[in-house]
C-alpha cells in the first residue's frame, strides 16, 4: 500500500529529514521517494499495520499539509504524449489539449475504481498541481466528480468539509489520486504559537520547527526528552504531543514556572521542571534525547556570560546526562562553531540543516549522537 504526502515547502531539507526520522523511530517499513519538490511518496507499506502507521505519520509530522492513501498512480509520459507535438507559441491550444489528455486518461481510470471502498456518502474532488502546470482545475474537478457520482447515485458532492476528500495530484511525470483518510491537526500548530500560550516570553521558536526537531531526535512515545534551556516550554509541548516523558530546566525560575504553566495548559501529566544552571545538571536517570534551543543573540538571556563558553560547558554537562546513542538536536547561530569539540566530548555530528532567519543570521539545526562516555 502507498501514501502520498503533500509537504510544506517552507524548508528544503527538514520535511524529508523528519519523515525519514519518524519512519526509522516508529519502525515503519516503506520506500520513500520524492516525485517532485514538495511531495513525498511512500511505497511498499505493509497492509496489516497500514492504518496504524498512517495515523502515526498524521500525528507526528510537522512539515506536512496532507497525507493521502493512494487509490491510483499513473505515469503521464506513458499515457499523454499528444502535448509534445503542439507548437510552443500556441499556448491556448496547448492548455486545452493538455486538459483533455489528463481528463481522458483519468475518466477511463476513474470508471474502473470501486468508489464505495473509499467514499463515505459525501465527497469532493480537489486538484493540486505541481511543476507549474497550466490546467483548468475546476473543469477537471467537476468532470471527475460527476464520474464518481455516477458510480453510485447515493453519493453527494459536498465542497465544504466533506467526509471523503479525493485529491488529484498532478506533476510533470505522474498523476496520483489519493484519499485523505486522516487529517493533520493543523489547529494545534496555530493554537500553540508562542503568543497564544498562557505563559509568553519572546524568543520561543515556532511549534512546527520544535516538532520537527523532536522528530529528528527519534524519541519514541514513553521515552524521555530533556530541554535544559526550556524557556517557555515550546519544545517540550511538542514532545508531549507525541507522548514523550518531559524534563525541562532553566536558570531562570520564572521560565521554569512558565514552562509548568504551559505544560499544564496542554494537560500533560508526565513531566517535571527544575530551576537549574545547565552546567549543574545531574539527572538520576540518563535521558533518551535532548532537544533544545540554547540562548544566543539579544532576545534571549545568557545570564551575562559569553555564549560560546556556555555552549562548551552545556555540551559537556549534557553528554553526562544522555544515554549512549541518544540524540541531541540543537539550534545554534551560524557563527557559533563547535564541531571541533564534539569528538572530545563523546559526540558525533549526524546531520545538519540551515534555516535563513534574516540577512545576518542563519539558524543551524544540528543532530548529534552521543557515541561514547567521556
Ligand atoms: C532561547 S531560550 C529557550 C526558548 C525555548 N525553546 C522556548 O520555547 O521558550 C533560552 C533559555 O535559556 C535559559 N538559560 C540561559 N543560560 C542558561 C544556563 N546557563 N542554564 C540553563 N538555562 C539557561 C534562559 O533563561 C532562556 O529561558
Amino acid at each position: 500500500m502507498e501514501l502520498i504526502i503533500i509537504q510544506s515547502q517552507e524548508h528544503p531539507t527538514l520535511p524529508m529529514a523528519e519523515l525519514n526520522a519518524i519512519m526509522e523511530t516508529e519502525e515503519i517499513n516503506g520506500r520513500i521517494s520524492s516525485p517532485t519538490v514538495g511531495l513525498a511518496l511512500i511505497e511498499d507499506l505493509n497492509k496489516d499495520n497500514f492504518d496504524k502507521n498512517y495515523k502515526i505519520l498524521v500525528k507526528r509530522l510537522a512539515y506536512a499539509h496532507e497525507i493521502d492513501e493512494i487509490i491510483l498512480k499513473e505515469n503521464i509520459e506513458e499515457n499523454i504524449n499528444s502535448i509534445t507535438n503542439i507548437e510552443e507559441n500556441n499556448d491556448n491550444k496547448k492548455i486545452i489539449d493538455e486538459n483533455n489528455s489528463y481528463l481522458n486518461v483519468l475518466i477511463s481510470k476513474f470508471k474502473e475504481i470501486d468508489w464505495n471502498k473509499y467514499i463515505n456518502n459525501e465527497f469532493a474532488v480537489r486538484i493540486k498541481k505541481y511543476d507549474n502546470k497550466e490546467l483548468d482545475t475546476i473543469a477537471i474537478e467537476r468532470k471527475l466528480g460527476s464520474v464518481i457520482k455516477h458510480s453510485n447515485p447515493e453519493f453527494k458532492v459536498k465542497l465544504d468539509n466533506p467526509k471523503s476528500l479525493i485529491h488529484i495530484i498532478i506533476t510533470k511525470k505522474a498523476i496520483f489520486v489519493g484519499l485523505e483518510k486522516y487529517k493533520i491537526n493543523k489547529k494545534h500548530f496555530q493554537n500553540m504559537k508562542p503568543h497564544k500560550r498562557p505563559f509568553f516570553y519572546p524568543g520561543s521558536m515556532s511549534p512546527k520547527l520544535a516538532r520537527a526537531m523532536v522528530n529528528l531526535s527519534k524519541v519514541k512515545k514513553g521515552e524521555t526528552i530533556l530541554d535544559p534551556f526550556c524557556g517557555t516550554g515550546g519544545i517540550l509541548i511538542e514532545g508531549g504531543m507525541i507522548g514523550a516523558k518531559l524534563i525541562g530546566s532553566d536558570i531562570n525560575w520564572k521560565m521554569k514556572n512558565g514552562t509548568g504553566i504551559n505544560l499544564n495548559y496542554c494537560n500533560f501529566d508526565n513531566w517535571e521542571t527544575h530551576h537549574l544552571d545547565v552546567r549543574e545538571l545531574k539527572l538520576y536517570d540518563k535521558v533518551d534525547s535532548v532537544v533544545t534551543d540554547p540562548p544566543y543573540g539579544i532576545s534571549t538571556s545568557t545570564g551575562g556570560e559569553n555564549s560560546e563558553k556556555i555552549f562548551y560547558q552545556f555540551l559537556d554537562s549534557i553528554a553526562k546526562n544522555m544515554k549512549e546513542n541518544a540524540l541531541l538536536v540543537m539550534a545554534s547561530p551560524h557563527y557559533l562553531k563547535f564541531d571541533d569539540w564534539l569528538n572530545d566530548l563523546g559526540f558525533k555530528l549526524v546531520d545538519r540543516h540551515e534555516i535563513k532567519m534574516h540577512k545576518s543570521l542563519t539558524r543551524i539545526i544540528s543532530v548529534i549522537a552521543k557515541i561514547k562516555e567521556k
